[in-house]
């Protein structure tokens, strides 16, 4: 009974030490966002994870910080810069701070709809935009989505540029965005976006502007009641890591990180296409005043002169690109 006792002890020993070992095999991987835990952002990052821990045999594990628990998206960059984040899901938003050359992918009315968002980042202009990432400290990883932005305000229905003259809208801090509300004689307030809830519950701003998504999953209805369905610019995310963690892995870990956040982005975009329909029809059922019968075209001429604040100072090769790739 002794001999008996002593081999399954033994056997317990060493399958514990194997499932240590295991533990301490596990590279966890930190990935910050601010949307909620329900957004678009945070099903693609389930998607990643999931992917990640498949391809790498439970070697990697993803721990996902949503709701701007490590900051808002431009304090979150630079931690990718130093390292004490590994990867982040952002909008281009703050980014151009960082990489001017993807300013041009904030310009309103640029792309015409997601078929062609996703087709140029997907592309060979994507793929240069991402690589441009390397040049700053940061590694592009895929791009994802936020989704087309719309118009949400506390004071009165906006159908026209004329209806929006003159309210306080939180903008991202993106000097195309800014430029273009000014455009609109509409006072842009940049902000961080975990500040925004607080603001418009305060009236600090009249309004804001971002996907259905955001708007919905991020309880904007509860402060905002009513939407304009502008569609005014596109709002593309990616995926970045830092070159801090980055450089530490093979070729072959590098390729599932790639390969996961390509399935993160599928999962990502797959939800905002859906909610890009059910979830307007969700906040009106939450008791937001719905402007559907928008004429673009008026907004589209009134920001059109924005377009100069990005020609002047990067030209308009890129722009050309993309504008000929419809
Ligand atoms: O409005 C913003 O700042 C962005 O759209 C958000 C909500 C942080 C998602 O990237």
């Amino acid at each position: 009974r002794n001999a008996l006792h002593a081999a399954v002890a033994g056997v317990s020993t060493l399958a514990l030490a194997a499932t240590s070992l295991g533990a301490l095999a596990a590279q966890s991987v930190t990935v910050g966002h601010t949307t909620s835990d329900s957004s678009h952002y945070s099903e693609g990052i389930d998607a990643f994870a999931a992917k990640l821990e498949e391809l790498s045999g439970g070697e990697f594990t993803v721990e996902e910080h949503p709701s701007g628990a490590l900051g808002g998206e431009r304090a979150m960059i630079e931690g990718l810069q130093i390292g004490t984040i590994d990867m982040v899901v952002t909008s281009t938003g703050p980014l151009g701070n960082f990489v001017p050359q993807t300013y041009v992918l904030d310009l309103p009315f640029l792309f015409e709809d997601y078929d062609q968002a996703r087709c140029v980042l997907d592309g060979e202009i994507g793929q240069e935009l991402l690589d441009q990432m390397g040049e700053h400290e940061l590694v592009g990883l895929a791009w994802t989505e936020n989704g087309f932005r719309h118009l949400t305000n506390s004071q009165r229905d906006v159908q026209t540029p004329e209806d929006a003259k003159g309210l306080k809208i939180r903008t991202m801090e993106n000097e195309m965005h800014m430029a273009a509300f000014r455009e609109m004689d509409v006072h842009p307030t940049p902000m961080a976006f975990p500040e925004l809830f607080t603001a418009l519950q305060q009236g600090t701003v009249d309004g804001q502007e971002n996907p259905i998504s955001v708007i919905l999953t991020g309880n904007l209805w509860e402060v905002q009641d009513r939407l304009s369905l502008t569609g005014h610019v596109y709002s593309p995310a990616i995926m970045l890591a830092s070159p801090i963690m980055w450089d530490g892995l093979s070729d072959e870990e590098k390729g599932w990180f790639r390969e996961a956040a390509r399935a993160g982005a599928e999962a990502t975009r797959a939800m905002v296409s859906r909610l890009e329909t059910e979830g307007v029809e969700e906040l009106k059922e939450k008791g937001m005043t719905v402007v559907e019968d928008i004429d673009k075209s008026q907004f589209q001429e009134a920001v059109e002169p924005s377009y100069k604040v990005f020609t002047d100072e990067y030209g308009s090769e890129m722009l050309d690109r993309i504008r000929n790739s419809s």
